[in-house]
């Protein structure tokens, strides 16, 4: 039915906080449009922004679309959009004729086109999700985020300048596959290089990086960008190429590994983090010992670990053969003992060594601040220098989860005073 351009709406918001923002957004769009908000019950159009992390999710937005209805019969433009409108795709406007649109959370800029073609009497879909070279198959963050988007070089590098300027020593450049970020067919190593010319910055990191877009360019700027800070935060979630095929990763345990053996030839020192999934449907006991021994080849500095839990609309929740809750128990449990003693070795190799310490809190003693290594090892320091201060210490006691250093430095804001 054609209907008239709707003039006023109003945007309902369920699920989480990435869900509420996505809901201020199309507020913002909307009203940009000279549309006016409104209460749902006078609303020419009503946006129902789904979530999608319940089972009955999906029966809540089909209730919600039949209560539309007013008492004069009549009943709003309706769009859906958010993580249901993505996941059932044209099956919403099939289960309901009164759904007008049904729109993804990587096209809410489309949404004022699409609502000019639904007065036109048009059900209107966009799905799209551009980008979409990475699709874990256990991973909601395409379906709720969509693709990679990098920010420009300019505005990054000013973002960091200004940041420097009001007192930042470090920087991490953060994001999802942070290693894909490119420009103009140049890649982070070059962002990094930008930032390292920064002076009054002392330190760079970047994180979280895809092993396929480990680059030979990211590589060597390991070697030769001395305030690149030797760690890596490189996510491998299993060491099984089966189970890694089925969560459509698209590299192997031997691909990860090799691009190991490239980043230590270039850095030996360098601190590997990771994460690991344990329980991927179909696991098998062999293959969670693949993982294991992934885990011994690699040697970890730190890593993340978490059971395998089913997210709604990603292709894996459906899968035949989801792990008993005990054994993924029980796998966890192995694989978290594993990385506890290869934390530990790593921090006790440091041990006698003297290194800069950033000063990021305050300890649980009096006179204690605990500060990051290079390494991005957290270390207890007695010292009165400040949070925000660069300190030298030696290292002198380990833990699996921190160190001990003993001050070198002056203490750097008594450092005028007579203490000598
Ligand atoms: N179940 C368990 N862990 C998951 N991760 C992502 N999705 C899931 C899931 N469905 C983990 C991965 C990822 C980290 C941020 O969260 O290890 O790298």
């Amino acid at each position: 039915m054609t209907q008239p351009a709707p003039k006023t709406f109003h945007v309902k918001s369920f699920g989480c906080q990435m869900n509420v923002y996505d809901g201020e957004r199309m507020t913002e769009l909307l009203g940009a449009e000279g549309m006016t908000a409104t209460a749902e019950a006078d609303a020419d159009l009503v946006v129902l922004n789904t979530c999608h992390i319940r089972e009955r999710a999906v029966e809540k937005v089909y209730s919600d679309i039949g209560r539309q209805r007013r008492d004069d019969g009549t009943r709003p433009m309706i769009a859906v959009a958010g993580c249901v409108a993505q996941a059932e795709g044209a099956e919403v406007t099939a289960r309901s004729r009164d759904v007008d649109i049904v729109v993804g959370p990587q096209a809410y800029h489309e949404l004022p086109k699409m609502i000019a073609r639904a007065a036109q009497g048009e059900r209107v879909h966009d799905l799209d999700l551009p980008g979409l070279d990475k699709f874990c198959t256990y991973c909601v963050v395409p379906y709720t985020r969509g693709g990679e988007i990098s920010r420009s070089f300019d505005a990054i590098v000013e973002e960091a300048k200004s940041l420097v300027d009001a007192g930042a020593k470090e920087i991490t450049l953060l994001g999802q596959n942070v290693n894909a970020w490119e420009e103009g067919g140049k890649g982070l190593d070059h962002l990094i290089r930008a930032l390292d010319a920064i002076s009054g910055l002392s330190r760079i990191r970047y994180m979280t990086s895809h092993p396929n877009d480990m680059t030979e360019g990211l590589i060597r700027a390991h070697a030769e960008v001395e305030k690149l800070m030797p760690f890596l935060h490189l996510p491998v979630q299993s060491g099984s190429d089966r189970v890694l095929k089925a969560m459509n990763r698209k590299h192997s345990a031997h691909s990860y590994l090799a691009i190991l053996d490239r980043v230590r030839a270039v850095r030996p020192d360098i601190a590997l983090s990771g994460d690991f999934i344990v329980g991927f449907p179909g696991e098998t006991e062999a293959e969670f010992e693949d993982t294991l021994s992934l885990i011994r080849n690699a040697n970890y500095a730190q890593a993340y670990s978490f059971k395998y839990s089913p997210r709604p609309g990603t292709p894996a929740a459906t899968m035949d053969d989801q792990i008993p809750p005990e054994v993924m128990d029980d796998r966890l449990q192995r694989l978290q003992a594993l990385i506890n003693e290869q934390q530990l070795a790593f921090n006790e190799a440091r041990l006698g060594t003297r290194t800069q310490i950033l000063l990021e809190r305050n300890g649980k003693l009096a006179g204690q601040k605990i500060g990051k290594s290079p390494w991005l090892q957290s270390v207890h320091v007695m010292t009165n220098a400040q949070i925000g201060d660069m300190v030298t210490v030696d290292l002198v006691s380990a833990g699996p989860n921190s160190l001990a250093g003993a001050l070198i430095d002056k203490d750097v804001n008594v450092a005028q005073t007579p203490a000598r």
